[in-house]
Parts: structure tokens; sequence; C-alpha cells
């Protein structure tokens, strides 16, 4: 196997750079020497640099991100995560039995294809009972450090089953540069599109009680979606969609920009 990858490295710098390889000797890599024993100019950087183009990152990805290539890989890898379980059943229970009588009360919104969110409810929450509470101190001590102002209030979204959230970017007039999420009730594909070149995208699975944060890059340069039930798809995989509702606390918006 590893043989094999060292031929084509062979191949493909052969084609690229049009030398001609006389010798070339394998050392094994494990005992950290030198890898190539040849008579070209190859260098350790043109191995690196093949070696990067073959795979997103000489990081490994996580699971729950599938970039299209590796600018968006290197991108999200520095300004997305996503923490799997972040809460257990019993929390995500509490969350909902604590939000469920107030949501339902309210009709999910399906009139306006052009809106960005689709087939929704939507209410913000100041005040949370003791065991909540907890949790979404959880989120925010993680999400953002003790210096920076939080919105006072939780936003709850409540997709239904076929409900989508189209690509947008979340106002900078209302919102700073971290968004953080907890998924209840369903996993969902977020897609993440940068906005000035639509080739370079993501998908990034948010499984049921996971945790996402973006901030910075990925908030500001990325568009986010949610995708409806017939694209959720992930790394090939048919994703089932069900009803979602997303907790998010945001950060306060840069005074400047709020001003303006
Ligand atoms: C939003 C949004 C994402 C989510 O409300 O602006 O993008 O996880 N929500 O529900
Ligand atoms: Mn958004």
């Amino acid at each position: 196997m590893l043989s094999n990858l060292v031929l084509y490295f062979c191949n493909y710098l052969v084609k690229m750079h049009n030398l001609s390889l006389k010798t070339c000797v394998l050392r094994r890599i494990s005992n950290h020497r030198p890898i190539w024993k040849m008579n070209t100019l190859i260098t350790k950087h043109d191995i690196f640099r093949f070696a990067s183009n073959m795979i997103p990152s000489v990081e490994e990805s996580p699971k729950w991100l599938d970039a299209s290539d590796r600018n968006a890989f290197s991108d999200l890898i520095d300004s997305f995560i996503v923490y799997n379980d972040f809460i257990t059943e019993d929390e995500e229970r509490s969350l909902m039995n604590e939000l469920n009588p107030y949501m339902r009360r309210l009709r999910y919104e399906r009139d306006h294809w052009d809106d960005a969110i689709h087939g929704y409810r939507e209410t913000e929450r100041r005040q949370w009972n003791s065991e909540n509470s907890s949790i979404l101190k959880r989120v925010s001590n993680i999400a953002f450090p003790p210096t920076v102002s939080k919105l006072a209030y939780v936003h709850i979204l409540d997709l239904e089953k076929s409900g989508v959230i189209k690509p947008h970017i979340d106002a900078v007039r209302f919102c700073g540069n971290t968004i953080a999420g907890l998924s209840l009730l369903s996993t969902a594909v977020m897609r993440l599109t940068h906005e000035e070149d639509d080739s370079r995208r993501a998908d990034i699975l948010l499984s049921r009680r996971s945790l996402y944060i973006m901030r910075d890059k990925s908030r500001y340069c990325y568009k986010h979606a949610v995708l409806d039930e017939k694209e959720s798809m992930f790394m090939g995989q048919k994703i089932e969609r069900d009803r979602r509702v997303s907790v998010i606390m945001r950060n306060e918006p840069n005074s400047d920009i709020a001003r303006s």
C-alpha cells in the first residue's frame, strides 16, 4: 500500500516537474530518516504540496465535517466545531419540557417562500428553570470567553419535519462573531457555502443533542443553511430529518456596527 503510494508520488512528480527519476529509495518513515534519496531536484516541499493536494489537510477531518476542498477545510477547521452528545437524553427532555408548552401555541410559518426560513416557529427566552439554566451555562462557558457580552435572550427555532433554513448570514447588526446552537429532537445537515465562491462549501452533520459553535470566518464569510428532508445527505448517506428544535446563543454585535 505504502509502496503504491510512493510510486504514485513518483509518477506525479515526474509528470508535474518533467523530471527523470533515476534512483528513489524509500526508507522507513517511522524512524524519521529521509524518505527519499534521488538525483533529482524534488524537495520535501514538492512532496508536501502533493500530499496536501490529495487530502484536505494533514489534519484528520472530524467525522462531522465534509468539506469540498482544502480551502474550505482550513477555513472551517479553525472556526466551526461540533460537540457530539453535548447533552444527555434527560437534558434534552428537560429542555423540551420547558419549551413545548409554549411552542405548541405557535403556528408554523409556511407562507413566504422568499423568507430565509420555511416551516418554522420561533421564540426567545430569558428565564429558564434551574436544570435548563445549568445546561445553558455549560453552552455559554464553552462558546464565550467570560469577557464577551452574550445576548440575554436565547433564540429557539423550531423547524417542522419539512422545514428548511435557506442559505444566509446572520445580520451583523444583531449578532456578534459567535453563534452556538444545540440541536434537539433531530439530526440535520448544515451546509456552509462561501459567500464569494460557492464552490467552496462544506456539509456539517449536526447530530441530535450536539452543540455547534460557528464563529469568525465560518460566521462572516460562509452562508449557512439547514437542508430539507429530501436533501439531507451526509457523506453519501441519507439523514432522516424530523422536527428539529435549536436553542441558539449569540453574543452582542460589535458596538460600532450596531450603531451604524
Ligand atoms: C438562524 C439559524 C440555525 C439553527 O436562526 O439564523 O441559522 O441551527 N439557525 O437552527
Ligand atoms: Mn442563521
